[in-house]
């Protein structure tokens, strides 16, 4: 376990900050009660602590309200709140081909079942959305325009404050699926005309799993679509209109949000920007480094500008998923294999007829001597087992 290089980190980070594990821990012996304003000086402190962590999540933000910013228990619940809470019948979405799996399935269901139709943006051969294909798709009905920040297949980070003020131009509401982003690059609700972010803790925020949310903006209004204790206004059976109770249902996940808070105070002590940069300086060394494999493909590395440690590859005439059993079993490298949940993303790419991708996901934990082994591994595979081969 000790020499397990690890290189999913666009799947969960890991490892975390010492700081996250130890805060988890000593915080669950001493405050692990319920959080609530009318209880004892324990839960009371409790419930201080995740007003703590709302306020620096919305701060990460660029929010104004903390109230505004619910937890969830990661961004595919958080996205299907907003989504269900956004939609009714004859509404229109616009959305893109680098989505998640956490988009296209809720959008799936309304188009299928509730009436609502969508349209998907394709990326450009450099794995980009261009904010000018949007222009011609809104219609009367256009209620809401959903764009993931960065792919998680091919790392490419998407021109949000363009398509953001495209959207506030004609009112329409803009949710931002930042969970490959929140923690790594400036995700500002006002800077890029964001309605609504959708985040997770445990990839980039350097959380514990079980934790995500929202930040929704003022002005813009979520329906809840699910009810239940709030441990306020208890004597009111019609659930709360107010945030953040109108989106948060029963106890909280306590454990992974002071995880969250320490993961994010972690980033903040050694700088997201300085940490991106490492990580983006590693993604370009392993890019390098097999580039000129004539048995490796690359898909959307040419350029590294707007991109995240997040890099796909293929070794030709080889399935992806053999690559990735021989990294781990042979090189106790882990990585990701197959369409990573984005089968739009490998429809354009091409590589839904190969079974997707291998997928190294860069993280803050991870050193030169990781990347050269990837590199000497991922070459070695492609010699061994790459098509051209004699
Ligand atoms: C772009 C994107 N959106 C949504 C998700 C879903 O995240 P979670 O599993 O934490 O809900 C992921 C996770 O891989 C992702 O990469």
């Amino acid at each position: 376990m000790d020499d397990l290089i690890y290189l999913d980190n666009g799947a969960t980070s890991f490892p975390k900050p010492d700081e996250v594990y130890e805060m988890m821990d000593s915080f669950h012996r001493s405050n692990g009660v319920s959080p609530g304003r009318s209880g004892c000086d324990l839960s009371i402190e409790t419930g201080n602590v995740i007003e703590q962590t709302r306020a620096t999540m919305t701060e990460l933000f660029n929010g104004d309200d903390p109230n505004r910013l619910i937890f969830s228990l990661n961004s595919t619940e958080a996205l299907n709140i907003a989504i269900n809470g956004l939609l009714t019948a004859g509404d229109h979405v616009i959305s893109t081909n680098v989505e998640h799996n956490a988009v296209l399935r809720p959008l799936h269901h309304h188009e299928k079942y509730n009436g609502v139709e969508v349209d998907y943006v394709p990326f450009d051969d450099n794995g980009f959305i261009n904010p000018e294909d949007f222009i011609p798709l809104f219609k009367p009905t256009t209620r809401l325009v959903i764009v993931n920040h960065a792919s998680n297949v091919i790392g490419t980070v998407q021109p949000i404050a363009e398509i953001g003020k495209l959207c506030q131009e004609r009112g329409v509401i803009f949710l931002v699926d930042a969970s490959q982003t929140a923690g790594k690059i400036p995700v500002d609700i006002k800077e890029q005309y964001i309605d609504i972010v959708a985040f997770t803790g445990h990839k980039s925020l350097l959380g514990p799993t079980g934790i995500g949310g929202l930040y929704v903006r003022e002005g813009v209004d979520i329906r809840h679509t699910r009810a239940g204790g709030t441990g306020v206004k208890s004597a009111q059976l019609h659930h709360l209109e107010e945030y953040p109770y109108r989106l948060e249902y029963g106890t909280p996940n306590l454990v992974g949000i002071v995880g969250l808070l320490a993961g994010v105070r972690w980033l903040k002590c050694q700088g997201m920007e300085t940490i991106h940069h490492r990580e983006m300086e590693l993604t370009q060394r392993f890019v390098n480094g097999v580039r000129n494999n004539k048995n490796i493909v690359l898909y959307c590395q040419d350029n590294p500008t707007d991109h995240i440690g997040v890099v796909s590859f293929n070794v030709k005439g080889f399935e992806a998923t053999n690559v990735g059993t021989i990294l781990d079993g042979d090189y106790n490298i882990a990585c990701r294999t197959g369409l990573q949940c984005a089968p739009f993303v490998h429809q354009q790419l091409g590589t839904d007829k190969i079974h997707g991708t291998a997928r190294l996901g860069i993280g803050p934990f991870n050193t030169e001597a990781h990347i050269d082994a990837a590199i000497i591994a991922v070459n070695e595979i492609a010699e061994t087992y790459g098509v051209g081969v004699s």
